[in-house]
């Protein structure tokens, strides 16, 4: 049985202070041992508040990108080891609003997952088509290609260091999310993909729905064979909504 992993991805939201009123507010809604894993990613100038307000909870945090290289001369980016020296165990790795607006591509992507791993960190891998892309009918194809490149050279030996999210552009901050039966029939394509890649280990990874997840659609895609838990945006930005959203994951599992 897979357990239930939701994320929050903040994007370019909140300062120091509103991430630590934000965390404090979580912490008192989220019970003490959820049914679930929940994960927060802050912006890099607030991981270091992550880090001291969530240490020892039951609520982990991670990073929403990270160079692959040890350092060097990329102006205004992070590294790994920078956002892991505050003790993140997620990375964000080629969420569409990287490849679109700072020109990841499948390559970079591949070696932002491999530097993860390597870094024993767990990359939660964004895959998802363009409506262009749906409507031409390619949605598969676009999703396997960016599954093959980005997987490449990795070898799991554990399948919980591994996160895709099927995140579909056009439901992403749209208010326009998937229909379940697509995300399903999606997810399950990744599934099987993952099983062919890994063997058995791609059937204990995890897969999450993301884009324009709400309070009240959190259920109908957390209750999918194939879906195990969420990539939230825009209705992560308040904790009380993402607890719902959280408890929807539980409530659909314990169906
Ligand atoms: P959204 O974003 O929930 O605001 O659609 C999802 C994401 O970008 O991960």
């Amino acid at each position: 049985m897979r357990r239930p992993l939701v994320a929050a991805n903040w994007k370019m939201h909140k300062s120091a202070e509103e991430a630590e009123s934000y965390l404090r507010r979580l912490l008192e809604v989220v019970p003490n041992r959820p049914p679930l894993d929940l994960v927060v990613c802050p912006s890099a100038t607030a991981l270091h508040v992550a880090k001291g307000v969530l240490a020892g909870s039951h609520v982990a945090w991670g990073a929403q990108s990270a160079r692959p290289e040890p350092e060097g001369a990329f102006t205004g980016e992070v590294s790994l080891a920078q956002v892991k020296e505050h003790g993140v165990s997620y990375v964000i790795c080629g969420h569409s609003e990287r490849r679109a607006l700072f020109g990841e591509d499948d390559a970079v992507v591949a070696r932002k997952v491999k530097a993860t791993l390597a870094a024993e960190l767990v990359p939660i891998l964004c895959v998802g088509e363009s409506l262009d892309q749906r409507q031409g009918g390619k949605a598969w194809a676009v999703v396997e290609g960016q599954l093959a490149a980005a997987l490449a050279d990795v070898e799991l030996g554990n399948p919980s260091m591994l996160l895709v999210a099927y995140e579909p552009v056009w439901a992403i901050g749209t208010g326009m999310a998937a229909q379940p039966e697509d995300a399903q029939d999606m997810a399950g394509r990744i599934r099987e993909w993952l099983v062919g890649r890994f063997g058995p280990q791609g059937a204990g990874v995890r897969i999450q729905y993301g884009g324009s997840v709400k309070p009240d659609n959190a259920r109908a895609f957390l209750g999918l064979a194939d879906v195990d838990g969420a990539l939230v945006g825009g209705a992560s930005l308040d904790p009380d909504s993402f607890w719902k959203i959280a408890q929807g994951a539980v409530a659909a599992t314990q169906r």
